[in-house]
């Protein structure tokens, strides 16, 4: 069976003494972690997270990439440099770059073509809204999401990481019920499985106010083999704790 995988999102948080405290914190506490480790965070703190980490469990990630490989693209980072970096996982497509960077589902499934060519795995986020799901429109909606990745990247698709993550419950305190994320994760494990017959190997994570309380229960559903975990992977008690909790 696959080892979990618990992922860090920092979003835009964050300052050179505050990550040095939090990553420390987090290293002192891990010892040989059960599940995989990773933290996204901004592109600025990658130097820094990448001395901070050396030859410990923690894996690195970025929170976005260009979809271009080089040149003329004002404060893009490529692959490339993200990799020069030890970075391993990049998130694409996370709500936030949908809803306030117009981010589509074709450039979503570029930036996953983009990150796979340079060796990053990419975590492609899905999820839908609060009045798509009061329109009975999260299958349909997750599904269109992930199906332009599915196009975009053939016989690669074995190779992403995605997280499903209803967007009602991002930073809002308003957890998905394990009912709500489980179903959810089956439709996307068949849709994979439709599509490669490695679907096995791929990590489906949940995110959307996993906490301490309720990590347990989602890691234990049958389709969720991990979480992207934002507020809490600030405090290195609530991290730690998730990570214990994903065995
Ligand atoms: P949250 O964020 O855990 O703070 O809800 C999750 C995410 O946006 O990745």
């Amino acid at each position: 069976m696959k080892k979990k995988l618990i992922a860090g999102n920092w979003k835009m948080n964050g300052s050179l003494a505050a990550n040095e405290a939090l990553v420390k914190a987090l290293l002192a506490g891990l010892a040989t972690p059960a599940c995989q480790v990773a933290l996204c965070v901004p592109s600025i703190y990658l130097g820094q997270l990448q001395t901070l980490v050396a030859g410990s469990a923690i894996e690195m990630g970025a929170q976005d990439l260009s979809a271009h490989e080089a040149g003329a693209f004002t404060g893009e980072t490529s692959a490339a440099m993200l990799r020069e970096f030890g970075v391993r996982y990049c998130l694409v497509g996370h709500s936030e770059r949908r809803q306030y960077h117009f981010e589509t589902d074709a450039l979503v499934a570029a930036k996953a073509q983009r990150a796979l060519a340079g060796g990053i795995t990419p975590i492609v986020c899905v999820g839908e809204t609060l009045a798509e799901r009061e329109a009975g429109k999260t299958e349909e909606v997750v599904k269109r999401q992930l199906a332009a990745v599915i196009h975009a990247n053939g016989h690669c698709i074995s190779e992403i990481v995605v997280a499903y993550e209803p967007v009602w419950a991002i930073g809002t305190g308003k957890t998905a019920s394990t009912e709500q994320a489980q179903q959810v994760h089956a439709v996307l494990r068949a849709q994979l499985h439709a599509a490669s017959e490695h679907a096995d190997r791929i990590h489906i994570l949940y995110g959307g106010s996993m906490n301490a309380a309720n990590a347990a229960q989602l890691l234990a559903q049958p389709d969720i083999d991990g979480g992207l975990v934002g507020g809490a992977s600030l405090k290195a008690p609530d991290f730690l704790s998730i990570i214990a909790s994903a065995r």
